[in-house]
Parts: structure tokens; sequence; C-alpha cells
């Protein structure tokens, strides 16, 4: 089988009219489009990699829900992880942009609990920086979001054409595949926040420490 690269409607993701409507009601057009293309490049990847038809509706649900706190300032935030008892740290104060997955994950556990379970929202909770010890699904949705063919910047097209050409040959395991570009994807954000001076979370170190080590 041939692994094509096309975009995907985003009219066969696995998961209920309801919950789409819902998230499009939260987040603004642009911000919609991304994460459609995030679920229907999710689902891609879950149907080559062979998912079972429960995961691969986990991996959608988990990539409609997983950027439905992207926009809300940081007091937002903030307010809204105090309101489900969670406290940010002094590292995830430092690193803003992290902060909408957790508060994306709890926004998924407790306002869309009869869409959701704990894989689906450890799966939104890690799409920034990884977790040590990510699942398959984890690894989905963090590629997916970093891949969807709506990213424009060069780094984002080179990752996602050197998956799909690793797809395609025969000779590599696909799961080996995803953890190589996993690994990419994680060395591309530290160079990137170097380059910029920004902090770097911890998580994010420790995970691709992690990845490597199951490389090597
Ligand atoms: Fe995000
Ligand atoms: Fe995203």
């Amino acid at each position: 089988m041939n692994y094509r690269e096309e975009k995907t409607g985003s009219n066969r993701i696995p998961v209920s009219e309801t919950l789409i409507e819902a998230v499009k009601k939260r987040v603004d057009a642009p911000l919609f489009r991304h994460i459609t293309s995030v679920a229907s490049e999710a689902l891609k990847l879950s149907e080559i990699l062979s998912l079972s038809d429960d995961d691969t509706k986990r991996v959608c649900t988990a990539a409609m829900l997983h950027d439905v706190s992207k926009r809300l300032d940081i007091n937002s935030q903030i307010s809204l992880a105090g309101k489900y008892g969670v406290e940010l740290t002094e590292n995830d104060l430092l690193c803003p942009a992290v902060i909408h997955s957790l508060t994306g994950a709890l926004i998924a556990r407790y306002e869309f609990a009869d869409y959701t379970d704990e894989i689906i929202c450890t799966a939104i909770s890690c799409h920034t920086m990884g977790r040590p010890g990510m699942n398959v699904i984890d690894k989905i949705i963090f590629t997916a979001d970093y891949i969807e063919p709506g990213r424009a910047h060069e780094i984002c097209i080179k990752t996602r054409e050197n998956l799909y050409k690793a797809f395609n040959r025969n000779e590599t395991d696909k799961l080996d595949s995803l953890d190589n570009t996993v690994c990419d994807i994680l060395k591309n954000t530290v160079a990137y926040l170097k380059g910029q001076k920004k902090p770097i979370h911890p998580t994010t170190l420790l995970t691709l420490r992690d990845m490597e080590e199951k490389n090597l």
C-alpha cells in the first residue's frame, strides 16, 4: 500500500456531531480549521498504524479537544486550572505556550466527560511537551498537531514528508517511523526555543531523553 500525503475531509472523523459542534462554538474559525485538520491527520495515522476502532475514536476525540483552551488568556488559564484543583508549576508559568495542553485536558475531563476517558485526557495534556513513556495515542496526537497539512512552516512540511517517505519504505517498522518523527519534533522544538532564547519546559527535555534512549 502506498501511503499518500493528500488532505482528507473532516466528514468521516469518528466522533459525534454534537462534540464537533460544541468545539466549534468554543474556538475561532482558523483554530477550528487547525483542529479538524489535526483530527483528519490523526485518523490517517491511526489507520496506517492499524489501531483498533476504540483507540481510533480516542485519537480523534483527543484531536478534536486538544486546543479547546488555546485562545484563553494566561489569567483565564490559571483560574481554569485552579477551578479544577490544579496548581500550575513555576516551569509551566515560564513556558505559557504549554499551559493550554494542561487546561485542555481538564476541560476534556470535566466538561466533556461523556466523550472522554483517562487515555484521551492524557494525550491532550502531553500534546505540546510529550511525556516520558508516551503511548501510541499520545504520539499520534503530538505528531498530527505538528504535521497537519495546514502547517505552513517549512520544518513542519519536511517532517511530514519524511514520515510518509518512511511509511512507504517497507523495511521500516511503522511504529519506529512514528517514534523517529516524535524525536525529530522534540529536537526541532528544543532548537527553536534555544534560538528564540526562550525557556524549555523540563518535561520536553525528559521526553526527548526518554525517546532517544528507546531509539538507541
Ligand atoms: Fe496546542
Ligand atoms: Fe494544535
